[in-house]
């Protein structure tokens, strides 16, 4: 069942957090499906623009609408991933989508306040909800001195004008994140202070992690060993999850996490098994190590074993 995060976010608001996790492909998507119900999870299922973009976006629809039958009992958001101002309105357009992000938060701050308003109007039109960004994500180098560092971060007084000024209904916030395999080069973590001002200035209101994938580092050994180079790579610690929903975090982002299982599940394949070519023996595999880890990252989240008190509290 198709709902909106707004829903989502009412129910695990100051307890737990909602994985939002981006999806390109049907193996990504039945491992997804399998792994919220093994762990009776609630979802958010993340589309970027490079995903909708990299076969037809109708694919990507008619794939999720056949899990959501294939799937009766799981409750799941669908939800635009870092969109543009027109992409966002193709989302809204659509009727399938429950909820877009409008990412303008490279722009001035009027500038993000004028176009995150703009979809705001349109999106809530149609009983759609946005997230909008306000700071910058992109990691908070060691070399950077402190206050260089944190103006990247975001503003909490700028985030409570921003709410109020754009109607927005969750925002996702720069507290030292960044998206991809290397996001920290040494002792950095996340800024709690900085996540717990906003929330002082915004209670209830949920707020949004990005770049929160924690690139294991046995998941980056086994990769390597298998071939691959993906060398100093570093994620953020999952047990930090827990405290981030405490102080108003509802959504967690993770994309990168689920490219290195599949990374890991193909190279460690091919290396055992060199004289296959069906395509579906290491889909088979992949399937299965991508439902146990989406289980796995429910856990830490706390969205794990929900499910069934979400379904109660939308029927309430
Ligand atoms: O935040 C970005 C997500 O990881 C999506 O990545 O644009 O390569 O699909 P993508
Ligand atoms: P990661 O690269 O840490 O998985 O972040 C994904 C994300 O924020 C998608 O919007
Ligand atoms: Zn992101």
């Amino acid at each position: 069942m198709i709902v909106t995060t707004k829903k989502l976010f009412e129910h695990a608001y100051g307890k737990y957090a909602i994985g939002a996790y981006n999806i390109n492909n049907l193996e990504q998507i039945v491992g997804l499906f399998r792994g919220n119900l093994d762990s009776q999870a609630p979802f958010i299922i993340q589309i970027s623009k490079g995903a909708r973009s990299y076969t037809d976006k109708a694919f990507l629809e008619g794939l999720i609408r056949a899990a959501d039958d294939v799937f009766p009992e799981a409750i799941f958001a669908v939800h635009l991933d870092h969109g543009d101002e027109a992409t966002c309105y193709d989302c809204i357009d659509s009727g399938f989508y429950s909820s877009v992000m409008i990412d303008a938060s490279s722009e001035p701050f009027e500038e993000n306040i004028a176009i995150t308003k703009r979809v705001v109007e349109a999106a809530h039109a149609k009983g759609i909800v946005v997230e909008a960004e306000l700071g910058m994500l992109g990691g908070v180098e060691e070399h950077v001195k402190v206050d260089e560092a944190n103006a990247k971060l975001t503003d909490p007084d700028q985030a409570k004008e921003f709410v109020e000024r754009t109607g927005v209904d969750s925002l996702a916030v720069a507290i030292g994140t960044s998206h991809g395999a290397f996001k920290f080069t040494g002792s950095q973590s996340l800024h709690f202070d900085v996540l717990a001002e906003i929330q002082k200035r915004l209670p209830g209101f949920p707020l949004v992690m990005h770049g929160s994938s924690s690139v294991p580092q046995e998941e980056v050994d086994r990769i390597n060993a298998a071939g691959g180079q993906i060398a100093g790579a570093k994620g953020v610690d999952a047990t930090q999850f827990r405290p981030a929903a405490k102080l108003g975090v509802t959504k967690i982002n993770i994309d990168t996490d689920g490219r290195l299982v599949w990374t890991r599940v193909h190279r460690e394949f091919f290396n055992e098994f060199p004289a296959k070519f069906d395509l579906r023996d290491p889909g088979k595999v992949f399937m299965g190590e991508y439902a146990k880890f989406i289980a796995a990252k429910n856990e830490y989240l706390g969205s794990a074993g929900q499910l069934q008190q979400v379904r109660e509290f939308l029927k309430a």
